[in-house]
Parts: C-alpha cells; structure tokens; sequence
C-alpha cells in the first residue's frame, strides 16, 4: 500500500493543472482523513460533475451526471453512502438504498429549481390537466416525485417524453429543459416557470462575445440555459454528454455554458484542450467541501430520511425512468 505522502503526490499529479501547489498543502490533512475513513466505514463517495476537483478526482468512487449517479446507485455494495451534491441527488440514492445509511454533508445544499415546485402545486396541475401524464425532472424533491408519473434527467428527458406514447405531456419544474426538448420532439410539452439559478444567467450575447474573443471556440451548453442560447451553442447535452463531446471530438478550444467546477474536472483529462471559462457558480453545489465530507463520515451526519409513504411512490417514478 501507498504511504500517505506518495498517495497525495500521486493524487496532486492528477490535479496540477487546475488546482495551485499554494492550494493544495490546505487539502492533503481532509484528503487522507476521508480516504481512510471510507476504508473504515465501508464507505463511497458519489460526486456530481459540479463538485470542486479536489472532491471529484481526489476522494469520490463514482461521479456523473445525475443520471450516471442514479443508474450507479443502483449497485452500490457499501454500507455508507456519501453524497457529495445536491440533495435531491441525496434523496434518489437513498430512495434506491433504502436499506443504506445516506450522508449528505450539509442539508442546505439545495436548488432552484427543486425550490421552485411543491407537491400540492403537482397534484393541482393533475387535477387541472386531467389524464396528462406528469414527468418530473430529477432537481425535484422526493415529495414532488411521489406525484408524478415518471422522471427524467437532462441525460435522457427526450428519450422518456417520447417513451410515454403520448401527444402530450406535463415536464416539470425546468421551463427551459422543457421548451428545449420541446424543439427535438413531436410530443407537445406543458411547462412549470421553474428555472435553474446558475443557467438562466447564460445570454446568447455572451456566446457571440466569446466567438469573437476567441476565434473558432466550440460552445456547449447545458439545456438548463435558455432556449435562446442554446440555439447559439454548438452543442447541448447534460453534463456527462458535454463532457463525452470533448473527449470524443477533441475540439481546440471550448467553451462548457454551464457552472465552474465542470471545465475544471473535464481539464484534467484534456490537457490538450484550452478551456476558456467565463462560468457561474452554483453556490448550493459548493456548499459541499472537504472539511464537512470529513465530518459527514466521522459523525454520521446528516442521513438522509424520507418517509415510507412518499418514499413508496417517488421510488416509483424513478425506477420507471431507470427501466426505459
Ligand atoms: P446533469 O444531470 O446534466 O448533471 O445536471 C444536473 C444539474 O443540476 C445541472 O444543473
Ligand atoms: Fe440546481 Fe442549477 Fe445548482 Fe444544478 S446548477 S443544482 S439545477 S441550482
């Protein structure tokens, strides 16, 4: 086995490029406590795309998506599951794991878009929309699932909008996820007004300015973004397809429309691409740090909990879109 100091070595080769060797000596003490604890606990660490790299490439098992991260939690064999994300990505792991204990480092950590659709608003468009089948995208708490049909993620939104068979549907709560597949898909689409705090501030002028800043630049864009922008945009996908396009077609210089610690991640595998980053932060992302992942494994804190009734029902939906 590795000592300490040449398993950080060998971790900081990994991250030179977008971490400062200022930086890093601040990581190293919570990087080898985390590492050890999971050893202990039987534990994983599943980290969203957004995570900073020295929680991605440094200490998580499994990252993605929140698709990949759904699909992966499925089979997860620890006892210990530490979710370094949102919540609701907590809440699908635990809904998936019932059985397991599910940590989520700080509960604050939430979104506007889950923030921006309660249960009761679901069940008054059901009753509004009589007999229209409700998709409900995954930024959605677990009472809001236990409303709906059936889930979606950005990953695969058009594949279960078209898997339904029908002339119509309810995608909620992402207005521009949904005005966004409503442009690839027959299937008319009925919106919620949410919309994501970090994507929404993407312009299409900001697009023709970076064009012209940096000549022959590749522009992908999350389909959080307004429909304007990524009509702009030379390609939209969820986070894991952005990243697949830039491994897959290598372009010079790119552009990722979406928030900071995505280019940073991607980078790491790239060093041949320049990544231009004019990004926004998500600031319930960044609530998760290494410091309460540490925590969250030396106190067992915070379990995620949802109760047997909603739990019930939102697993439902989720499993519907995982078997699609
Ligand atoms: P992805 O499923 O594309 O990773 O998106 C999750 C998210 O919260 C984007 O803002
Ligand atoms: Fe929610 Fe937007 Fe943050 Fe994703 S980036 S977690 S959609 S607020």
């Amino acid at each position: 086995m590795l000592n300490a100091s040449t398993r950080t070595a060998a971790l900081y080769d990994r991250v030179r490029r977008v971490i400062p060797p200022l930086e890093w000596p601040a990581f190293t003490d919570d990087i080898e406590a985390i590492l050890d604890l999971k050893r202990q606990r039987n534990a994983v660490i599943l980290a969203h795309n957004y995570q900073t790299p020295e929680i991605f490439h440094c200490v998580a098992d499994i990252v993605g998506d929140s698709l990949v991260l759904a699909r992966r939690a499925m089979t997860i064999e620890a006892d210990v599951v530490v979710l370094a994300g949102v919540y609701f990505m907590a809440e699908t792991v635990k809904l998936l794991n019932p059985d397991k204990t599910v940590l989520i480092p700080d509960t604050q950590a939430g979104c506007s878009l889950a923030d921006s659709i309660t249960a009761e608003d679901v069940r008054l468009l059901r009753r509004r929309y009589h007999g229209i089948p409700i998709v409900t995208y995954v930024n959605t708490s677990a009472a809001v699932k236990a409303e709906a049909d059936i889930c979606c993620t950005s990953g695969n939104a058009k594949t279960i909008v078209e898997a339904l068979g029908v002339p119509q549907v309810i995608m909620l709560p992402d207005e521009y996820l949904a005005q966004n597949i409503a442009a690839q898909t027959a299937v008319k689409i009925i919106a919620w007004r949410g919309h994501c705090e970090v994507h929404e501030r993407f312009t299409p002028a900001d697009i023709r300015q970076l064009r012209e800043d940096h000549p022959g630049v590749t522009v992908l864009a999350h389909p959080e973004c307004p429909p304007e922008v990524v009509a702009e945009a030379d390609f939209s996908g969820s986070t894991a397809a952005m990243s697949d396009y830039v491994g897959q077609k290598k372009p010079a210089r790119v552009v990722l429309m979406t928030e900071c610690s995505m280019s940073d991640n991607v980078a790491v595998e790239h060093p041949e691409v320049e990544f231009i980053r004019p990004c926004n932060l998500c600031p319930h992302m960044k609530r998760i740090t290494l410091a309460n992942i540490r925590t969250a494994l030396e106190q067992n804190r915070h379990a995620v909990n949802i109760g047997p009734e909603i739990a019930g029902r939102a697993r439902l939906a989720v499993e519907r879109m995982l078997a699609i």
